[in-house]
């Protein structure tokens, strides 16, 4: 399995994941992305040439994905429409590239034979209450609330399908909230981030008591690489690292560590069908393949993430006016 295919690796958490990729094993890596608003070639800059080569496409076209396919050890597929509050504004992007887009690759894969590893969400099983000691296992009932997760459920089901039916040698993964370098300024953390450097209040949610379940990219991705390694066919794995926080916990800490007052932010408009709390039970992927979080401490690795965001001005300047222009048409 030395060459991987990755989908969606100029974008938040598939970039992670070739740079982690990069620094932790010695797999040659072809990256498919279409360079859609979310995906940014300033994402894979400083990565070896000899390592990591660039493809611009579609992952919902036939022919070039069959060509690259056919080439590849394993596929791990990121790529995919991956915000909620655009799903809500037009949902067509997201059935095309997250259910026709990942029916494309499947059929490649069952073609040639391959590996492959799709990424999911927690998000396809719909939310829990506030006050529900229970959290998501690979048991839950799939129960998706918006056009986003639905497709991510649907991608998740034709990949069982094809696993069953076709005997596709393949491995799915759930994972919750992702924080940490190279998220688009659309993203609740990023958003906040990027508003209180250029003086602009953070904008919460309804009354902020949502809650998200934290884990940093970088865990993510060695979780990943640990299931490519040595995860079963025909298994789901959740990923998670006990991180729940929520948003009104997340936008103080930012501003105490960004050294802004703790009520520096405005309540706004709520997301229509709002899912109330996600938490994930990663005991399958602990026990059974031994991952464990590298990050421990949610306000240490945000602290890193507020620098990097600092620090990179140059990358995520041009994304804010768009993304702010988007909300600011939504009432968020
Ligand atoms: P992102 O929006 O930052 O990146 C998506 C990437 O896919 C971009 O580079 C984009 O150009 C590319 N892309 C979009 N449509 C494409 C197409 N038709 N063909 C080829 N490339 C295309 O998303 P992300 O947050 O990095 O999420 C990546 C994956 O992880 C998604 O499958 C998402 O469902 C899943 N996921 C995300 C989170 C999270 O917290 N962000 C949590 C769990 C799972
Ligand atoms: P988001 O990053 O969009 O991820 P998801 O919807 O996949 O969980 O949002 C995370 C949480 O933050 C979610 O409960 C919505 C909330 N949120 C805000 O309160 N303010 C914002 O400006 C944004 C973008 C999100």
């Amino acid at each position: 399995m030395s060459g991987l295919l990755v989908t969606g690796g100029a974008g938040f958490i598939g970039s992670n994941f070739v740079h982690y990729a990069v620094a932790h094993t010695d797999h040659q890596i072809v990256v498919l992305d279409k360079l859609t608003y979310a995906g940014e070639r300033a994402s894979l800059s400083g990565l070896p040439e000899e390592r990591v080569r660039l493809v611009v496409g579609d992952i919902a076209d036939a022919e070039l994905v069959d060509a690259l396919v056919a080439d590849a050890g394993a596929v791990v597929h990121y790529a995919a429409e991956s915000h909620n509050d655009n799903s809500l504004t037009d949902p067509s992007p997201f059935v095309q590239t997250n259910v026709v887009g990942t029916f494309t690759l499947l059929e490649a894969a069952r073609r040639h034979g391959t590996r492959f590893h799709h990424i999911s969400t927690d998000e396809v099983y719909g939310d829990l209450a506030l006050d529900d000691p229970g959290k998501f296992t690979p048991e839950t009932p799939y129960n998706p609330s918006s056009p986003y997760s639905a497709t991510k459920a649907g991608s998740d089901l034709l990949v069982r399908a094809w696993v069953r039916s076709f005997g596709l040698e393949a491995t799915i993964s759930n994972c919750s909230n992702n924080y940490g370098p190279r998220q688009h300024v659309e993203k609740f953390i990023p958003r906040q981030i990027t508003n209180v450097i250029d003086g602009v209040r953070p904008r919460l949610y309804g009354a902020g008591e949502n809650v998200r379940d934290w884990i940093h990219a970088d865990d993510h991705s060695s979780a990943v690489l640990r299931i490519l390694e040595a995860g079963r066919t025909g298994e789901t794995y959740l990923i998670g690292a006990d991180g729940e926080r929520n948003n009104l916990e997340v936008v103080q800490t930012i501003l105490r560590l960004m050294g802004q007052e703790p009520d520096a932010f405005d309540h706004v408009t709520d997301r229509p069908g709002h899912d109330l709390r996600y938490a994930i039970d990663a005991t399958k992927l602990r026990e059974e393949l031994g991952w464990e979080p590298g990050y421990r401490d949610f306000e240490a690795g945000l602290a890193d993430t507020i620098a990097w965001y600092r620090e990179n001005e140059a990358w995520w300047r041009p994304q804010k006016a768009e993304a702010e222009a988007r909300y600011a048409a939504a009432g968020h």
